[in-house]
């Protein structure tokens, strides 16, 4: 199966180091931000975890509860935890799912065998309270991921939701955003009250009251 954006996330029963979870039950009315990571006691993994964990506040602000994955045990997880708190200046307190069998990994097709048959690559996936997945990404394993960017897309991804918008290349919270062609003139001056600025009839920039 290939997932894509707009599907529903593939639901699943897993161990994690918060104990076992039904994924749809516990992501409930929140957002998820699901992403896994090759292993236990690497580098960049280690630093990744910590980021994820020091911004705790930012995700929670965004209604949207992180849970990370790797092949490795929950044994594994909870020993590696003690380290990344460590080292990263943190405390992880978000759930790490167990995956030795790689049910999950497989289900989310988070192993690419041109990296590994084993270990899990970087796989981002945003999912809504609805369970439809909004966003993907993957990065290889050499690579950390960007954590203002995963914050900023669910940003986007949550204003749009909120106000029938999108956002330009670059936005950050607070930046014009774009009134997407399929509102008319007519409609968007009773959704967009403020007006806008035409650039192009495709083009129209507005702010957020
Ligand atoms: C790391 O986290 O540093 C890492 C893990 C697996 C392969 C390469 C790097």
């Amino acid at each position: 199966m290939t997932l894509h954006i707009g599907d529903t996330a593939p639901d699943f029963d897993i161990d994690t180091t918060q104990g076992k979870i039904h994924f749809h039950d516990w992501i409930g009315d929140s957002w998820c931000f699901f992403f896994s990571h090759p292993a236990d006691f690497t580098p960049v993994c280690t630093t990744e975890m910590g980021r994820t964990a020091q911004l705790a506040k930012e995700f929670e602000a965004r209604n949207t509860k992180p849970l990370g994955l790797s092949t490795d045990t929950v044994e594994e997880h909870n020993k590696w935890i003690l380290d990344v708190n460590d080292t990263q200046n943190t405390t992880l307190e978000f759930p790490i799912v167990a995956d030795p069998d790689h049910k999950v990994a497989q289900l989310y097709e988070m192993i690419h065998p041109g990296e590994s048959n084993t270990a899990a690559v970087r796989s981002v996936f945003i999912i809504d309270p609805k369970k439809k997945i909004r966003l993907m990404m993957t990065y290889p394993m050499s690579v950390g991921r960007n954590f203002d960017e995963i914050l900023r897309v669910i940003d986007a991804l949550q204003i749009g939701d909120k106000y029938t918008v999108a956002t330009p290349a670059d936005w950050q919270k607070g930046d014009d955003v774009i009134i997407p062609p399929s509102i008319s003139n007519e409609d968007a001056q009773k959704m967009f009250p403020q007006g806008w600025d035409e650039i192009r009839s495709y083009l129209r920039l507005t702010k957020l009251k």
